[in-house]
């Protein structure tokens, strides 16, 4: 498999060199970045579910509280690089799960606002246990605007396939009534064995009925690291049913927001990934600027006394080529399904055209992309093969990155 990632970042940085990332620190200059968002890392969950690759650990009270104290601290941190109030567009804070530490968000957001302007709104991950009149209030008083919440799927057999209790739809749609939010979200995992079109169709369905006005549908990952016993499924399969249920989706007049996920109302949105720059605080953040991408340890006692020493909690940083952001920006752009030359000239300073004219022109004649006016718009194809690609990716950087950082706070370096 890495033989097809390590091919593909040769040819598309031009350069044999490999992405790496070193145990060191740089003052985070994000000033002058336009389109930045920021990130939360909560890692904490009431239990631990044995598929899921994130950083989290199981939540103690006492650990949760001083866990925030330290992310106060890294934000007063980071915060006080800039002698001016930057305006940012979303705050998203992702776990773990967040909402355990719902009557702390405030502080969080609080202190955050000291130094940033969010204007495009702030979302937070919900476990469906979560999703309590009293936990969607305290949220909403906080500020909080887009919720997100993990179904997995509304199915008895998958939930238990997962290990996840079953879900009372009906409580959980009284409770989303009563405290309206701009963004529902809900989380699926497809390309569960045996799983149909018809187990993903009644799925979404029952989500738009129960209050979501967005749902994202993600493949299901078998990350070497975890414990789970569940296969991921077959190629063709795989590619059968993500096109049945787009082409579903699509029929209904949903809204194609990026590779897995769908809207029914406009302004609803969702997504901590497609960002330009962001900032992340927390144990796992990770940090995207225009030069560099950094990531914070992955111990929440590490960090914690990293922080408590006046020290900043990085793990690894790659220093990028300006190919190498070149890449990393049109990965993640092109997970929403549209590249704007527009875009990519402002980011850049230089045309597409210029730096990857012949890709996108081969991509064209393949079918994976449409051109008009500059914006490539994925086709059904691209977006299936952008998705098998994904896989790779995810298992040639993520899942070794990962994999590392779960054993070593504080590696020396590492070459992807
Ligand atoms: C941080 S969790 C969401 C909030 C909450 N902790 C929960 O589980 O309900 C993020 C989402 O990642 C997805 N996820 C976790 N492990 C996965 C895997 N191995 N493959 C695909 N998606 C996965 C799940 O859909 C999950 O809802
Ligand atoms: S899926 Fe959600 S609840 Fe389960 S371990 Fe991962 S973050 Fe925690």
């Amino acid at each position: 498999m890495s033989v097809i990632t390590n091919l593909t970042r040769m040819w598309l940085t031009r350069s044999i060199k490999p992405f790496q990332f070193k145990n060191t620190s740089e003052k985070l200059l994000y000033t002058d970045c336009e389109n930045l968002g920021l990130y939360v890392h909560i890692p904490f969950c009431k239990n631990i579910c044995n598929f899921c690759p994130y950083c989290k650990t199981v939540y103690n009270e006492e650990k949760c509280e001083s866990y925030i104290e330290s992310l106060l601290q890294e934000i007063h941190y980071v915060g006080k690089q800039s002698t001016e109030k930057k305006e940012v567009t979303s705050l998203y804070f992702g776990g773990g799960t967040p909402a355990l530490a719902a009557n702390r968000i405030k502080d969080i957001i609080k202190a955050l606002e000291k130094y940033f302007i969010i204007t495009d709104g702030m979302g937070i991950e919900l476990h469906p246990e979560n999703v309590t009149i009293s936990t969607l209030q305290t949220l909403k008083d906080s500020g909080i605007t887009k919720i997100s919440i993990g179904i997995q799927s509304f199915q008895t057999k998958y939930q238990s396939m997962l290990g996840r209790e079953a879900i009372n739809a009906v409580a959980m749609a009284q409770a989303l009534a009563a405290v309206p939010f701009e963004t529902v979200s809900m989380d699926f995992i497809f390309a569960l064995p045996l799983q149909t079109y018809d187990d993903l169709k009644n799925d979404i369905d029952t989500a738009f009925a129960n209050g979501a006005n967005h749902v994202a549908i993600y493949p299901f990952i078998d990350f070497s690291f975890t414990e789970t016993k569940v296969p991921a499924m077959r190629k063709n399969e795989k590619q059968k049913l993500l096109d049945e249920i787009t082409v579903y989706c699509l029929g209904k007049e949903l809204l194609r927001t990026s590779i897995w996920t769908f809207a029914s109302e406009k302004h609803a949105c969702y997504s901590s990934m497609t960002r330009d720059n962001f900032l992340g605080f927390g144990c796992s953040a990770t940090t995207l600027l225009k030069d560099q991408f950094k990531i914070n340890t992955f111990s929440v006692e590490e960090y914690c006394k990293k922080i408590n020493a006046g020290e900043i909690p990085t793990s690894l940083t790659l220093k990028f080529s300006l190919r190498q952001r070149m890449i990393y920006y049109l990965f993640w752009t092109a997970y929403s399904t549209k590249v704007s030359s527009n875009d990519f000239k402002k980011f850049f300073g230089v045309s597409l055209k210029k730096m990857y004219g012949l890709e996108f022109g081969i991509a064209k004649l393949l079918g994976f992309f449409k051109e008009e006016n500059g914006i490539y718009s994925m086709t059904l194809k691209g977006a299936f093969y952008y998705h098998y690609y994904e896989n790779f990716y995810t298992f040639a950087y993520i899942d070794k990155m990962w994999g590392l950082l779960r054993k070593e706070a504080f590696p020396k370096e590492m070459k992807l």
